[in-house]
This record gives C-alpha cells, structure tokens and sequence, in this order.
C-alpha cells in the first residue's frame, strides 16, 4: 500500500506515519564465527589480492569462469573419509533438497564441464575466485570461509600442465614480492603410493581412501594412522612400506626404492627439468609425505608451504584425472590449484610486504552555497564523463571540513563553485599537492 492510501486503497492526500517496527533484542555487532566483514580497508587488500590473481591468471591466459556458492550436498560428498565432508554447511531447502555452500570450487567445475560435453574445445584453461565454506576449527589464516583462486587446466595429460600452474604461482608470489627464500612447493605424486599399493594387490578403489589416511600423518599419532589403515584393509607389510615410502626426501632416493621405469618417477623427473626450463627450479623440491587430504587426485601433487613453518599450507593442488567419472561423465585428464586468500595475508604479514592502499578520489567538488548545488553537480558530470573520479560534496559545509575530508580522501584538486566564477562559467582550482590555485573555465576541466 502506497504512503498515501487509506485501507480501501482510495487516495487521502494525507501521509499516513510509518509503522512503528517492534523492538528486537540488542544484535550482536561481530559476523559469525569465522566470517569477515570487508569495510573499505579489508575492502582495498581484498580487491588488491584479487587482481593480482585475475592479472596472473590473464597473463597464462586463462578465462574467469564461477559457479554457485550453494550447490547440491551430493556434488561433495565422497566415501573416501576427507575431513572436507565433516565441515560441509549443508542443509535441506524449502524445497527438501539437500543443499550445501560449496567448500571448494573442483567439483562444480567437473559437474560444468561434463554438462558442457563434447561443446567445447580443449584445453580449457579456467580460474576462478570464489567464496568457500568449511567448519574449520580455526587456527591462524583457516576460518569458516575463505576465497579461493583457482586455475584448472582440463584436457592435458602430461606433466607440462603441472609445471604451468606452477609458475602461475611463483608469478603470482613474485609480483607480491615474495621470493624463493620466503616460500616453496613440496611436490610428490599419488603415483608413489599406488606403485606401492600395487605390490600388495589392494584394489583400486581404496586408494582415495588411503591417500586421506596417509595425509593425515602430521596431525594425528602413527598408531592411529596404521591402525586406519589396516582397517581400510592395507596389510601390515604393506603398511611398513607405505610408511618408509613416505619418508623419502629426494628423487634419487625414490629412484632406488621404486626403480626409474614406473609414472610416478618418470613424470616427477619431467617436471623438475621443466621447472629448470621455466625457471623456478629453487621453488621446488620433492617430498614424498605431500599427498593432499582430497580424495580425487591421481597424480603429482602439490603444496606451497612457508619456509619458517609458521604458517600452514598457502595453496594446494594436484592432478585429477578420474574426478568426472565419479559424476557419471566421462574421464578428461584434468590438473588445477587451490590457492586461499587468508594464509598470503599472514605471509605478507610476517615479511612486512603488507601494501600501503590508501582511498583516492581525484577530485572533490565543493559548492560554496546551497544554491550552487546544481552547479556543481553539472561539474562533477563533466569530469565524471572525462573519466575522473569526483567526490561531491553533498551538504553545505564549511571550508575546513571540506579540506578535513579533501586530505582523508587523498584528493588531488579541490574545485570550489562560488557565485562570481560561476557567473562567468568558471571555477576555482586548487591543486592540493602544491597550494596552487587558479580559476578555470568549464570547458578547460581536465
Ligand atoms: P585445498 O587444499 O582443500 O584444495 O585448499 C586449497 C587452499 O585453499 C589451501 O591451501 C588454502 O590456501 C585455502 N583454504 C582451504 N581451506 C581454508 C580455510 N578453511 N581457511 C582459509 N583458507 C583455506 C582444494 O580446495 C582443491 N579444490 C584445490 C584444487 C583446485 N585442486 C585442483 N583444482
């Protein structure tokens, strides 16, 4: 009902007063644990990161792509034990759907690619940069939701895939100033595990199973980690050498338990000779224990990690080769990272890379009494369309305030409209760096 209509909806003239709203408790201010607010300062790091990651991105050549933050629960959940599946938000809609926010972007981007099918030309290379929930426990840079970078190549079996995404970070990392000596990736392939696994005949579809046992070795004791393992149905024997597996530290040492004919080896000594070629070789090093608590990935994985061992994993990612068939489509060789936007805030943190980003408007227009308004608005349009950004003073306010907020805003020219310039279609200009001040006509306004 319009403010000026009475209960049979005929027009009184008369204002009818807003309802009075009932009184609420007192809110709380703070979001939900684990979320953010982003006023304008986290606001301006926000879109910083981001368009580091979009430039990154637009300089290997990839297109930004985004899927829905609600997704259907089905699209996450996995037999495989992930500690991702225990942190899912999800939820029946109105409808009796079970739905949940999404906690990664991987399984939207198969559940588009099969829908896309046969339509599109591969390679594809996509990224993306969207909001994910997890309930975490929360430790310093892992929260309750985080964005996420990602970049996936999908339809590239070989290891060149991996070795570009790879540079896609160190890009990324020395654009923010970041060096080799701040940070690097532990790299391995599930392929080591399966060389093993295959020795002892433990069926195929236990390995995304025992990969997730296996990632947990830092964060539980060994014993449990057997003890999970023998009851996933892995032998004692092969448990032993599992473990002794995972302590190796060296290529060549892998070489001599695994001998140099099987995948894992020959795509691990590829990509390192690529790194060489890229240049990012004292980037990398080989670690057998880093195979990642997702389930999907099937081959070379991957982690950024913090040399000082503050900070917990910067970004991961590795080959999922078998993801789409899990969804009922048909299997593409895919690749991709995920890379978060809290724990490179931490980084930059503790190396004083932190970036000084300060509000800046170029002009700001100040008319100097009431009935001047309409004169300063048409000015602000004109800069407005020569592309300069104008904060209009939208209140009649003293000269002081106005140079108060001129210097907050970071402003480099205080146009002021007073009555005799305005009648000879000028303006006064001061351009705040050096004091310099002069009049101008309108036509002049650059
Ligand atoms: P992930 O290892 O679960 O992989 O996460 C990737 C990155 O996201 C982490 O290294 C971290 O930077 C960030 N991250 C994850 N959880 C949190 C959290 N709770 N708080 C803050 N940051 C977090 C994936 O999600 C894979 N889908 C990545 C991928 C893409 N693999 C292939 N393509």
């Amino acid at each position: 009902q319009s403010l000026n209509e009475n209960a049979s909806g005929s027009r009184t003239g008369a204002l009818v007063p807003p309802p009075i709203l009932e009184k609420l408790e007192k809110i709380d201010v703070n979001p939900p644990k684990g979320t953010r607010d982003f006023p304008p300062e986290e606001m301006r790091l926000r879109s910083w990161i981001f368009h580091n990651f979009r430039e990154v991105s637009r300089l290997f050549g990839f297109e930004e792509v985004d899927y829905p933050v609600l997704e259907s629960e089905a699209l996450f959940i996995r037999k495989a034990g992930e500690e991702i599946r225990d942190q899912l938000y999800s939820f029946e809609d109105r409808g009796n759907r079970r739905v949940a926010l999404r906690p990664e972007l991987t399984p939207s981007l198969a559940r588009v690619v099969i829908q896309k099918g046969k339509s599109v030309s591969l390679p594809l290379k996509w990224f993306a940069i969207g909001q994910c929930w997890r309930y975490e426990r929360m430790t310093r840079g892992r929260r309750r939701e985080h964005y996420q970078w990602n970049m996936d190549i999908i339809g590239v079996p070989g290891v060149m895939a991996e070795a570009e995404l790879i540079s896609s970070i160190v890009t990324f990392f020395k654009r923010l100033g970041i060096t080799s000596s701040d940070v690097g990736f532990k790299v391995s392939s599930r392929k080591v595990l399966q060389e093993v696994l295959q020795c002892y005949s433990i069926p195929e579809h236990l390995f995304g199973k025992v990969c997730v046992i296996i990632d947990k070795m830092e964060k539980i004791p060994l014993e449990e980690i057997k003890t999970e393992l023998g009851s996933a149905g892995v032998s004692e024997k092969a448990i032993v050498d599992l473990l002794q597996v995972m302590s190796v530290k060296s290529l060549s040492e892998l070489e001599e338990k695994l001998g140099s004919a099987g995948d894992a080896i020959v795509e691990l000594k590829q990509l390192f000779s690529l790194a060489d070629k890229f240049g990012y070789s004292e980037w990398i090093q080989f670690d057998a224990s880093v195979v990642r608590g997702l389930a999907y990935y099937t081959g070379v994985v991957f982690e950024g990690f913090d040399r000082e061992g503050k900070l917990r994993a910067i970004c991961g990612g590795g080959r999922y080769d078998k993801l789409l068939s899990t969804f009922g489509g048909d299997d593409i060789p895919a690749c991709g990272f995920g890379f978060g936007d809290a724990v490179i805030v931490e980084l930059l943190k503790e190396k004083g890379l932190m970036p000084e980003l300060n509000l800046q408007v170029e002009n700001i227009v100040c008319p100097l009494d009431q009935e001047l308004q309409g004169a300063a608005a048409t000015i602000a349009t004109i800069l407005r369309e020569k592309g300069q950004s104008v904060d209009l003073v939208l209140e009649n306010k003293p000269l002081k305030w106005v140079f108060k907020r001129a210097a907050r805003i970071n402003a480099s020219r205080l146009i002021l409209v007073g009555n005799s310039e305005w009648q000879k279609g000028m303006v006064k200009v001061k351009v705040l760096a050096t004091g310099e001040q002069y009049e101008i006509e309108l036509n002049q306004l650059e």
